[in-house]
């Protein structure tokens, strides 16, 4: 399983793609507003840190078909690396069918249920984005989704990249990983409890005091 960070902080990108462990980044209206700067501005800034799939979304007001493909062109026209994101609605996927048409990829998002995953696909979306966390929060499992996207998809022969959204806590991302997903897309916030380990820093404080011990600082 690849990672992709889920955020449109450039600080945070930063940290994370300086550790090595991401190859992508998924960005949403909220997260964009939560920055408040020009989405334009923050994606080519995001551009020039992370070589690899950047997902942008179609304006949150935007829920016609016409209106969608419109700004995925844009959006796609921003770097070679952008990967338009649309949300799962019969609009955004006649959306898909005609970007896909035109060789730009496409993110379906707010992906609930494997009928809609598979739906999704088949309009052609290069991925689509199961959000875990939010069906977690409602007390459906979110990553019997995942289990059950990956199944379908497997059965099918569907080359659709799956990108478990909506992760949590590191938890999640075990299960994700277990379940076959291709993409966890993770705030940095995860990623940075993933490398801890209470024992890792036990370790590494009584490294250092025995090397003290006998060759000093
Ligand atoms: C995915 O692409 C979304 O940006 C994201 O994972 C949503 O996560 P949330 O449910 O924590 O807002």
């Amino acid at each position: 399983m690849k990672f992709f960070i889920d955020t449109a902080n450039v600080e945070d990108i930063r940290k994370a793609n300086d550790m090595g462990i991401i190859c992508g980044v998924t960005t949403n209206p909220s997260l964009i507003a939560k920055e408040g700067r020009d989405f334009n501005e923050v994606i080519k800034e995001i551009a020039s840190i992370v070589d690899g799939p950047i997902s942008g979304e179609v304006k949150a007001t935007t829920t016609d078909a016409e209106g969608m493909i419109k700004e995925g062109r844009e959006i796609a026209a921003i770097h070679p690396n952008m990967i338009v994101k649309i949300p799962m609605t019969t609009e955004g996927l006649k959306a898909v069918k005609v970007l896909n048409a035109e060789g730009i990829k496409t993110n379906v998002t707010l992906v609930f249920t494997s009928n809609q995953a598979l739906l999704a696909a088949r309009a052609g979306a290069t991925y689509v984005s199961p959000f875990l966390g939010r069906l977690d929060d409602i007390s459906v499992c979110g990553t019997d989704l995942i289990s059950e996207i990956v199944e379908i998809f497997q059965v099918a022969g569907i080359e659709t990249e799956i990108i478990a959204a909506s992760v949590r806590h590191p938890m999640h991302v075990t299960d994700c990983a277990l379940a076959g997903a291709d993409i966890a897309t993770v705030p940095y916030k995860v990623l940075e409890q993933m490398t801890k380990h209470p024992l890792t820093d036990q370790g590494i404080e009584k490294f250092q005091k025995d090397y003290i011990a006998v060759f000093g600082e």
